[in-house]
């Protein structure tokens, strides 16, 4: 036990207050601090530092009193780590009340935030930006600045407008100096120069630059308003502390019952220290320690910060190389790099510029900014990105421990295994020696990730190369070369046999080959390795070598008059890389005049507390006192019988409240969304890993996670189905709700057709990846109440899960739920357990409990989008018409029903796709020829559940699957081959619904004009023809949705209004605001019901004591329901003020009220809706109508690496008549961003059969760092989205003809998968290969790069190569 401490208190000032930092909490972070003190408008997403939630700006005097003023991930940030600085956090910045600062501003304005809960990072990672700079930050700097950032709702595009205005802020406007000027004359805060509304940008030149949406010609578009703070109470910007200026760093020693906190500010003192407690874990950017801390348990008693130790914060350039201190951060080091490269030889800057691209996509900024390169060296990660890189270049180390001489230990020979370096226990990694290139000296940096920003390597390399003449006459051989990988082997590793294979050759084709075969031979990566993907990593070996050599042919070329490059010009494609200008978007919708509320582009009525941090979530909410927090009890098993549960060791953990299992359970334990399929807490048998088996709860959270993590489970395994193919063999089906859809003979028409084809469509499934966990608060009352406040879609299903578990009548429970920070689909039913394993402890303790999941359990016990597969015939006459489909559909259930059968049927009403299926035969059960069974898959995998679009993508998807393929088949143009089989006005559907007032060809024919797509394709084979290795795809992809819950009884929604005396209007209805603007849509319903201004309505929260049996917000029918419930209410409430209205007919909404309260009439009204004239699922109506739209994207490839741009995309969207045109464009951009998310980018591992380096029935990818949803770098640089205009639904009139917009255009984003496709086809012909090829979605770079065959992934897969997927 360490006891020493600090002379001096330790202290933070956080958004200018001071605080006294506690001690006993070396092992916290800043976000528990900040949490813990009030400031919640700082979120925690994921703990991991992949999301961007908890970024705040830390900002410290440096040695040289500069202010230095950074990004930082409060969720890593270790609480001491802020000794002395100034934190200023999104609250620190501005509110309602006082004004919001014109990056909130700016934000809000421009819808920036849907459900808010990113919407703080984004605030601080611009902020901070501004205030690091003394210049205006360029497009360039924006974008990259919010690269650590995730949004899951918006697309990125509105937020990327937003910040834009900055890049044209007053030079020096956030200068420290500046700011204090402001203050001190008692000024506003810097202004922004007021924005445009016009289309093109008088700065730039480019359409909307200046962030307000642009408006086609004859629409309108809206303006973004103020751009300085917004008015209100006078208040400053927060301004580093005097105290802090004049502190000089300060050594600290805090000690605590966990760890103590040794902050040393010499080397000599370090190793003192080292010396003393050789096991100490030295930390400087915890941006490793912290996870090993909160995801590996690790415990470290002695953690010491090097962050403030002179000697290792030194960077000296030298005549050789540059020498740098190992706790230099990496922003330092980049920076650094970057500026130096003007001041040496130009044959020196190689490796300079290769540190400097290769850091540019090493994690994002904030980790940037506190990550040492000391702890990435110590680290040894064997997918570390400099490593490599320090190796080809032949850095050294140099380490020094009390009493032992310094050494240097070459970079090459460092990294001893995996995760293990020449370093005794005693030294230190104090600085490295980085030497420059020497002239015709080349280096090049490579990685290759699954997303381009913030991500770790699949594999990366550098690579450099030495050239001298060869002594004849313009001949140059390969003098030197070192060859160095990561992502291949245990550690980075080095290949000496393909460099010696180089030496002595000149840079040739030839060359090319006997290197190749040299690393092929070299460099193996066995079939089980972890991490997989053995085909590719080798494949990128190679890809990555022949880059390195064409790319010193090249430079050789350029510096050498003499010398020729021997490769043809074409390969030049394999070393540009594509060079991404900032991205930036045009929306057309159409114009209503100034006086409608109703299809306005509001904004989003949360927008300015979303802006500030104030808007609460569920774990947002202070707890009352005395409140217990909760932990799961997981299972470790996929199936595995419970031989018996010792609660014993987790009670004497410190803090620990009580440990609840089944038999605790006050009510029933049998739980499920349709069907009790479900146990609560498992009794016998659990049914994969994550599921419950108990719940503890203790005094904090920690306790609690301690608790669940000793209770002592023995289980007895049971096999395990871990995906459809298993359930498959094993006939594992859910039984009893199989659907299918009939219509016409197939086997008839099937006979009938001129061609026939058949095979099979795999899809995996995706991660909804809301930024906000689930959460609940439950507070006992009096007599058995229970008060819960839930993040959840289905308040109503939370109501009925906690009264059946604890045996409560529905009246004595009330669920609550104000907002939720995104759902998507994943908190309508499986939000609902988590909820109710709170509510045991809190109902039998008659205490507070909060559960709060973290993000690797949620990701792996609240399920996801199913995966599918298709398994289909498919009929044609010679002329391309369809003329029957026979298809057998599975999908991944997990281990029980949940609404799987729903989503299923969603899939089977949406297998048409577009087109028109005079017989079909799709079906959810085998039949009898042989083509397979399937049915609801049932294996041990968590639950499956919705996600937007709900079964209706994947049914689309196998059809375009399909459709594509048909073309390739019978050479048809498949443009033409989807013209010929569109649905016209009129047709019906394969399930026997009338199309009325279809839009699918108008959409269809608006994209094709919008999108210029004429004239583009003759580009896009242009740019194939020029380019071997960089390939482009264009693709057109039309839609068409069906609104309904295909559940008729769903189809239901009620609505509170209370007018209040004052003229105001509070309005409560069944549907959850979760960032899709349903609140905002509704208001302006009832705003214009009612003749008032928007602004005297409020709608407050969803709960079941206000509106029972509220369906769901969800199939994207709210906004229907619930504006027509509302309407209803309106209607109730006019016919009641009528006569008042009559009498007081130029008076105010306000005096009529009054007038009407006076005469004791009721000011409250009830509405109810119900979708008249639908039939549900199996009835010819099961759709009230559809939505139709169409989209076009584009792509460039590195065929070579997988690696993609999207370079631009168009989409048309039908909406009806918009209740908000803003809004909508919102939901657009924002379901196409996600539909690509899942058709290209991201991919679920599972540990099954495809992957057995990962513990069976695990889900691998359970948090940002391994799964990856797409970031601002891969939307599409050009984003054009238009509401299709004159349209108006008949079967709407309640909500003036709009239509919904939430999952349509979701499926739309698979534009990207087929363009993707057709760059792959364009490589294929080049390698000679012809003809369609199966292609599985998501098109992840391991896809593409594999089917963009060729002789560098030749030797390790053929043209059919398949990855392997867990489906
Ligand atoms: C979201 C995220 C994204 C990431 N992306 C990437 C990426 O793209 N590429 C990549 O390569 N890595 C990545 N990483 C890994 C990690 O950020 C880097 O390895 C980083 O450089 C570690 O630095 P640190 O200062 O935070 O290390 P810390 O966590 O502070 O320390 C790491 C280890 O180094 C030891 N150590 C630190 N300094 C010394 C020293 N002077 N002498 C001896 N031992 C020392 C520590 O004791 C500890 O064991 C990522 C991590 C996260 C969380
Ligand atoms: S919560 Fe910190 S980055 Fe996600
Ligand atoms: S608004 Fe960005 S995650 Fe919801």
């Amino acid at each position: 036990m360490v006891t020493a401490s600090s002379d001096v208190d330790p202290i933070v000032y956080i958004n200018g207050k001071r605080y006294v930092l506690p001690p006993g909490r070396a092992e916290w972070t800043l976000l528990q601090y900040l949490r813990e003190v009030g400031l919640t408008g700082t979120k925690l997403g994921c703990g991991e530092g992949g999301c961007g939630a908890c970024t705040v700006m830390v900002s410290t005097c440096e040695p040289d009193s500069s202010l230095l003023h950074r990004a930082v991930n409060a969720c890593l940030c270790p609480l001491y780590g802020v000794e002395g600085a100034h934190v200023v956090t999104v609250e620190g910045l501005g509110n309602p009340r006082d004004g919001l600062h014109p990056v909130q501003a700016r934000l809000a304005l421009a819808h920036g935030s849907q459900c808010g809960f990113c919407t703080p990072g984004f605030v601080m990672s611009m902020y901070a930006l501004l205030r690091s700079k003394p210049e205006p930050p360029t497009e360039h700097e924006i974008e990259e600045a919010l690269a650590g950032n995730l949004c899951r709702c918006t697309g990125y595009r509105p937020i990327l407008d937003a910040f834009r205005a900055f890049a044209k802020v007053d030079p020096g406007a956030y200068t420290e100096e500046a700011l204090a000027a402001h203050k001190a004359n008692g000024m506003e805060a810097p202004v922004v120069p007021a924005p445009t509304n016009g289309a093109v940008c008088p700065s730039t030149g480019k359409p909307c630059d200046c962030g307000g949406v642009v408006s086609h010609s004859e629409d309108k578009g809206q303006g973004m308003g103020p751009t300085t703070r917004t008015p209100g109470k006078q208040s400053a910007e927060p301004i580093f502390p005097a105290e802090l200026r004049r502190r000089r760093p300060q050594e600290l020693s805090i000690p605590g019952p966990q760890a103590a906190w040794f902050r040393p500010t010499t080397l000599d003192r370090l190793l003192e220290l080292k010396k003393e407690y050789p096991h100490a874990k030295l930390v400087i950017g915890n941006t490793e320690v912290g996870i090993e801390l909160k995801f590996k348990h690790a415990a470290y008693p002695v953690l010491i910060g090097v962050t403030h130790v002179a000697e290792m914060n030194e960077l000296t350039p030298g005549e050789k190389g540059v020498t740098v201190g190992a706790s230099v951060t990496l922003t330092r080091l980049m920076e650094s790099f970057a500026a130096l490269r003007a001041s040496v030889a130009p044959h020196q800057r190689p490796v300079l510029a290769a540190v400097v691209e290769q850091l540019r996509y090493f994690a994002g900024p904030p980790i940037r900014n506190t990550a040492g390169l000391g702890g990435n060296v110590a680290t040894a990660s064997p997918i570390s990105d400099l490593n490599p890189l320090w190796m080809a270049a032949g850095a050294t180390f140099f380490l020094r421990g009390r009493g032992t001489p310094e050494r240097a230990v070459s970079a090459r020979d460092f990294f001893l295994g995996y995760r293990t370096v020449d370093m005794q226990p005693h030294e230190v990694l104090v600085k490295i020696f980085v030497p420059y290139t020497a002239e015709h000296e080349y280096i090049k940096e490579f990685k290759q990730a699954h997303r381009r920003d913030d991500d770790i390597a699949i594999v990366n390399a550098g690579i450099r190369i030495r050239m001298a003449p060869s002594g004849e006459e313009g001949a140059w051989v390969v003098a030197d070369a070192s060859l160095a990988f990561g992502g291949v082997a245990a550690k980075s590793i080095m290949a000496p046999r393909a460099a010696a294979a180089l030496v002595g050759q000149p840079l040739d084709p030839a060359a090319v080959q006997r290197a190749l075969a040299a690393v092929r031979e070299e460099v193996v990566i066995a079939p089980s390795a972890p991490g997989g993907m053995v085909e590719f990593r080798q494949s990128l070996v190679s890809s990555f070598l022949f880059k390195a050599i064409v790319h010193a042919a090249h430079a050789l070329a350029e510096d050498v008059e003499a010398y020729a490059s021997a490769f043809p010009p074409s390969y030049a494609s394999a070393i540009t890389p594509y060079s991404r200008p900032p991205s930036y978007g045009l929306q057309y919708h159409s114009a209503v005049p100034e006086e409608d509320v109703v299809g306005q582009p509001y904004r989003h009525m949360a927008a300015d507390l979303q802006v500030c941090g104030e808007a609460q979530y569920t774990d947002d909410i202070p707890p009352p006192p005395g409140t217990l927090h909760a932990a799961l009890v997981p299972s470790t098993q996929a199936h595995a019988r419970l031989l018996g549960v010792d609660k014993g060791p987790a009670l004497l953990v410190p803090g620990v409240v009580g440990v609840f299992t089944a038999e605790d359970v006050p009510g029933g334990n049998d739980i499920g969304a349709v069907a009790h399929d479900e146990e609560l807490f498992a009794t016998e048998i659990v049914p994969c890993v994550g599921h419950p088996i108990g719940v503890v709860v203790a005094e904090t959270e920690a306790a609690a996670r301690a608790g669940a993590r000793a209770v002592a489970v023995r289980y007895e395994p049971l096999p395990a189905l871990l995906d459809i193919d298993d359930a498959i063999a094993a006939g594992s089906f859910i039984e009893g709700w199989g659907h299918s859809v009939h219509s016409g003979d197939c086997a008839l028409a099937l006979e009938a057709s001129d061609v026939v084809l058949e095979g099979w469509v795999k899809m995996g499934g995706q991660e909804h990846f809301y930024l906000e966990p689930n959460a609940s608060l439950v507070i006992p009352g009096e007599g058995g109440e229970v008060t819960s406040f839930s993040s959840s879609q289905c308040p109503d299903k939370h109501h009925r899960y906690l009264a059946h578990v604890l045996g409560l009548p529905m009246h004595k429970v009330t669920v609550r739920t104000k907002r939720l920070g995104g759902g998507f689909g994943g908190k309508e039913t499986r939000s609902a357990f988590v909820n109710a394993a709170a509510a045991v402890p809190a109902h039998l303790l008659r205490r507070p409990v909060r559960i709060c999941l973290d993000r690797d359990e949620d990701m792996h016990i609240t399920g996801q989008r199913h995966a599918f597969a298709a398994k289909y015939r498919i009929g044609l006459s010679s002329a391309g018409e369809i003329r029957a489909l026979d298809v057998d559909i599975y999908n991944n259930a997990g281990y029980s029903l949940d609404l799987s059968f729903s989503i299923m049927d969603r899939a089977l009403t949406h297998i048409d796709s577009v087109y028109r299926i005079p017989a079909i035969r799709a079906q959810a059960r085998g039949w009898q020829g042989g083509w397979g069974m399937g049915w609801l898959c049932k294996t041990n995998q968590s639950t499956h559940t919705a996600f937007r679009g709900f079964g209706g993508p994947q049914g689309m998807l196998i059809m375009e699957q399909i459709m594509e393929r048909v073309a390739k088949e019978m050479d048809i143009p498949l443009n033409t081959l989807r013209e010929r089989n569109m649905y016209n006005e009129g047709d019906v559907t394969h399930f026997g619904q009338r199309l009325e007032g279809c839009q699918a060809r108008r959409c269809w024919e608006e994209v094709h004009t919008l999108s210029g797509w004429a004239a583009r394709e003759a580009d896009v084979a242009a740019f194939n023809a020029a380019n071997r290795f960089r390939k482009r795809g264009l693709s057109l992809l039309p839609t068409k949705f069906g609104i309904s819950f295909t559940t008729k009884f769903m189809n239901q929604a009620g609505a509170l209004i209370h007018c209040y005396t004052d003229g105001t209007v509070l309005v409560t209805h069944g549907g959850v605001e979760m960032g899709q603007g349903l609140h905002t849509k509704v208001a302006q319903v009832v705003a214009h019901a009612l003749q008032i201004p928007l602004a005297q309505v409020y709608i407050a929260e969803t709960a079941t004591d206000k509106i029972p049996n509220a369906s769901p917000t969800a199939a994207s029918a709210s906004s229907d329901l619930y504006g027509a419930a509302a309407a209803d209410a309106c209607a109730q409430l006019n016919a009641r003020l009528e006569p008042y209205r009559a009498k007081l007919q130029d008076k105010s909404f306000k005096d009529i009220v009054n007038a009407a309260y006076l005469d004791r009439v009721d000011l409250s009204a009830h509405g109810f809706y119900s979708t008249p004239d639908i039939g549900g699922f199996g009835s010819e109506k099961p759709y009230n109508y559809f939505c139709y739209g169409a989209a076009v994207a584009e792509v460039e490839v590195d065929t070579l690496t997988g690696d993609f741009h999207v370079l631009r995309a168009d989409v048309v969207m039908d909406v009806g008549k918009s209740l908000n045109p803003a809004i909508d464009i919102g939901q657009v951009e924002g379901a196409f961003v996600q539909g690509m998310g899942w058709s290209c980018i991201e991919e679920l591992v599972w540990g099954d059969k495809k992957h057995p380096w990962v513990k069976p029935g695990w889900l691998f990818t359970r948090g940002p760092g391994t799964y990856k949803i797409p970031s601002v770098n891969d939307i599409p640089v050009d984003f054009r989205v238009m509401l299709l205009r004159n349209s108006h639904c008949h079967r709407t009139p309640q909500v003036h003809s709009s239509k919904a917009v939430g999952e349509p255009p979701f499926y739309l984003g698979a534009s990207v998968f087929f363009a993707l496709k057709n760059a792959a086809y364009a490589a294929r012909q080049d390698a000679g290969l012809e003809g369609w090829f199966r292609l599985d979605s998501p098109a992840t770079p391991e896809r593409i790069r594999m089917a963009c065959c060729d002789e560098l992934s030749g030797p390790f897969a053929g043209p059919d190569f398949q990855a392997l997927a867990s489906c």
